[in-house]
């Protein structure tokens, strides 16, 4: 059966209060727009129909080619809606599913009961998702016949007082049977408010002895956003989803309600997330890693055993066993080897550090090359920026950079150098040496130093 999806996203989110459209309002870093397309994208076979008017140029070069698009210049209704998106839908497209942009908890399993349910017995026109709640307001109200088959959908507006009763409620999710949904929808009349409702459908199809089937939706996945009240409670749905999916894998999440992880992250068997941690967009964290408390990475490789504590990670690695924090940032490019240890207060951009380095104190490190186990004392800086360009710092294995050093680039500090405390250094210092001074000056290797 070829499937094809109808999203309606015509509409202006007026109660959004935005100048940014309803469904590009992000949720755990994705557009509202984007968990809908998700939804549908497992269960049918073409990109689905986008219905598009306000806001649609950031919809379009948000969606590319995962969507195609129809206009509605009016909005004149759902129905009138599903209308401009039929002349997009293929000709051997069997199934047409109908959902909305702004319910951004659907999840493609609830679509692929509606599916099965509509693929069960040939003669049914339209199947349906609806919910049962003791407050119905404002959505349309199921009524069924004696027999209990579905009769029609009835807008509140036009509900008896008998009708505003019923508590078996529309949700505006259907799956129609194409060629009757193209033969059908375009003769379904104006309403008494000048829309055409898709909802007239259903009474069509029951008049001409069609089937409707339908079937119970889960609270959650009908959650549909109108403002920014709604919009945090799908967020937290959402993001109890995700934290979920890492606990039942193998992750221990302390404090799931403060723990924020966005959709694509991997996180590794073993690893422990602390309160108020915040890890995004393509970033992976390997098994036994301690992450948090109130630590945010975005974009990062983080290998197996690393430690992260109050710290901030941005585009940068962490090779395994290396830790920062409290206070560390790392920045785009930064690269800990294995053990490095970065302590309280530092900052690395643009720089690797070699296996074993250590970097324990209020310390500076861009566009740096920094050797294994090289000791970069309190306060040391790279002052790699001259006002135009951005010159390079280079030090090899084993150097000791004394507490305060400031290492003026383009500069290179040889294998088992050493600096003295608060040296300015401005040249190079080869292997082995010492300098030390304002400006530093460079004294050969002493033999009592090789007895230390
Ligand atoms: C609709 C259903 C109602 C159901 C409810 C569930 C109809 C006539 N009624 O009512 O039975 O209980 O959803 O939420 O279908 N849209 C467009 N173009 C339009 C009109 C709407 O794209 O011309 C989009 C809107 O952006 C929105 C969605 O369709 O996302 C629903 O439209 P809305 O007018 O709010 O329908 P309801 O009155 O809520
Ligand atoms: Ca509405």
């Amino acid at each position: 059966m070829k499937t094809s999806a109808v999203i309606l996203a015509a509409g202006y989110g007026t109660r959004m209060k935005s100048e940014l459209p309803k469904v590009m309002h992000p949720l755990v870093g994705r557009p509202m727009i984007d968990w809908a397309v998700r939804a549908v994208e497992p269960v049918t076979q073409t990109p689905p129909v986008i219905v598009v008017g306000h806001g649609q140029a950031l919809v379009r070069a948000y969606l590319g080619e995962r969507g195609i698009y129809a206009e509605q210049h009016e909005l004149l209704g759902t129905g009138h809606a599903v209308l401009q998106a039929l002349p997009r839908i293929a000709d051997d497209v069997d199934a047409v599913i109908v959902t909305y942009a702004d319910m951004p908890l659907l999840t493609a399993a609830t679509l692929s009961q509606l599916l099965d349910l509509y693929a069960a017995n040939p003669t049914t026109a339209i199947a349906m998702l609806t919910i049962t709640r003791d407050n119905p307001q404002g959505f349309g109200r199921i009524a069924r016949r004696a027999d209990g088959a579905v009769a029609a959908i009835v807008e509140e507006a036009d509900c008896t007082p008998d009708q505003l009763l019923i508590r078996e409620l529309n949700t505006g999710l259907y799956c129609f049977d194409a060629a009757w949904l193209r033969a059908n929808l375009p003769t379904v009349p104006k309403s008494a408010k000048g829309e055409y409702y898709l909802t007239d459908l259903v009474a069509m199809a029951a008049s001409q002895g069609r089937t409707i089937v339908t079937a119970d939706a889960p609270l959650d996945d009908v959650y549909g956003v109108n403002n920014r009240v709604h919009l945090a409670e799908a967020e937290a749905v959402l993001r109890r989803r995700i934290v979920e999916r890492h606990m039942l894998a193998g992750v221990t999440v302390i404090d799931p309600h403060s723990t924020y992880i966005e959709d694509a992250v991997e996180i590794g068997i073993d690893t422990t997330i602390w309160p108020g941690s915040i890890l995004r967009g393509a970033t992976k964290i390997g098994k036994h890693c301690t992450i948090g408390p109130y630590s945010q990475v975005v974009d990062s490789m983080i290998a197996d055993h690393c430690r992260i504590i109050y710290s901030v990670i941005e585009q940068a690695r962490m090779d395994e066993h290396a830790e920062i924090g409290p206070f560390g940032h790392l920045r785009k490019g930064a690269h800990l080897g294995e053990r490095v240890h970065l302590g309280n207060f530092g900052e690395v951009k643009d720089a690797y550090l070699g296996p074993g380095a250590k970097m324990g104190h209020f310390s500076y490190i861009g566009n740096a090359e920094v050797g294994a186990n090289v000791n970069i004392g309190a306060g040391t800086i790279t002052c790699n920026y001259d006002g135009v360009h951005k010159s390079k710092t280079v030090i090899g294995d084993n150097a000791f950079i004394g507490s305060d050093t400031m290492l003026v680039a383009p500069v290179t500090i040889g294998r088992e150098a050493r600096t003295g405390a608060g040296a300015v250094v401005t040249r190079d210092v080869p292997p082995g040496a010492t300098a030390f001074g304002v400006p530093a000056r460079v004294k050969a290797k002493l033999p009592a130093d090789e007895a230390t």
